[in-house]
């Protein structure tokens, strides 16, 4: 498939870059082409060093969404609107990944979901018709992802309301050998499977805990 990750640039950006790239033809999108080809030749050196190879281009976001068959959104929450508004001339009918959190800080995390219910609802309504949009990943940090530490498990909580996308989504995550999908419901869920993250970040902040993720015995 054609993986346009927007924002691919950044800090779980990167961690679908390396784990997607030996299977899929990836498309890293930024605000700046020359940024995510820079971002591009990084990446396919962090792999050179595992032995591994990829298939990874940098563009703009409108160049790496156009044509995808699936766009993940890297994006901080604040700047989703905007990326959305610039990649809208070529969405079609790609799956739109939502691994997207509104939180903010004071003197712990805290969930902040708009009055859709969650981030995840909010981007489906910005969204043209047709554009399904799948809610995963919230819960795994980037510094795991990165890693490519296959001897580490933990569990994605996938939200959807389209049968077969989440079920793209699923294949997806079960190609990332230190990641086990579990369907989490539709995409209202996602308002749970979202404020799981700031919960995870205080757990972090307050036990001195390394990149917590969740895992469902
Ligand atoms: N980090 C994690 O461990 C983690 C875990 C689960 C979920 N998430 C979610 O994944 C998303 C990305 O998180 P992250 O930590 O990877 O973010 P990040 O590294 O802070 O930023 C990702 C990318 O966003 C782009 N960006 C920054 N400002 C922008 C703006 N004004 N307009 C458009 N694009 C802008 C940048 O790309 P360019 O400069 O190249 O355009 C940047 O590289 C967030 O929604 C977060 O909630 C993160």
């Amino acid at each position: 498939m054609k993986i346009a990750i927007l924002g691919g640039t950044g800090d779980i950006g990167e961690g679908f870059v390396l784990n997607w790239a030996g299977n899929h033809h990836i498309r890293i999108g930024s605000r700046k082409a020359d940024k995510a080809e820079a971002a591009a030749e990084s990446y396919r050196g962090t792999l050179a060093g595992h032995e591994m190879k990829g298939d990874i281009l940098g563009f703009d976001n409108m160049t790496a969404a156009e044509g995808a068959d699936v766009i993940i959104l890297t994006v901080p929450y604040k700047h989703i609107s905007g990326v959305i508004d610039t990649v809208r001339p070529v969405l079609d009918c790609q799956i739109v990944i939502s691994p997207v959190v509104p939180m903010m800080k004071t003197e712990y995390f805290e969930y902040t979901p708009p009055t859709q219910g969650s981030a995840a609802e909010e981007i489906r309504d910005m969204l043209p018709e047709g554009i399904c949009v799948v809610a995963a990943y919230h819960t795994i940090a980037s510094g795991r992802l990165c890693s490519l530490d296959p001897t580490f498990r933990c569990d994605v909580l996938i939200c959807g309301d389209d049968r077969h996308s989440k079920d793209v989504v699923i294949d997806l995550t079960d190609e990332i050998e230190c990641l086990r999908p579990l369907d989490a419901g539709p995409l209202a869920a996602a308002r749970t499977t979202e404020s799981l993250t700031p919960m995870l970040r205080n757990l972090a902040m307050l036990n001195d805990l390394k990149d917590p993720s969740i895992k469902i015995l």
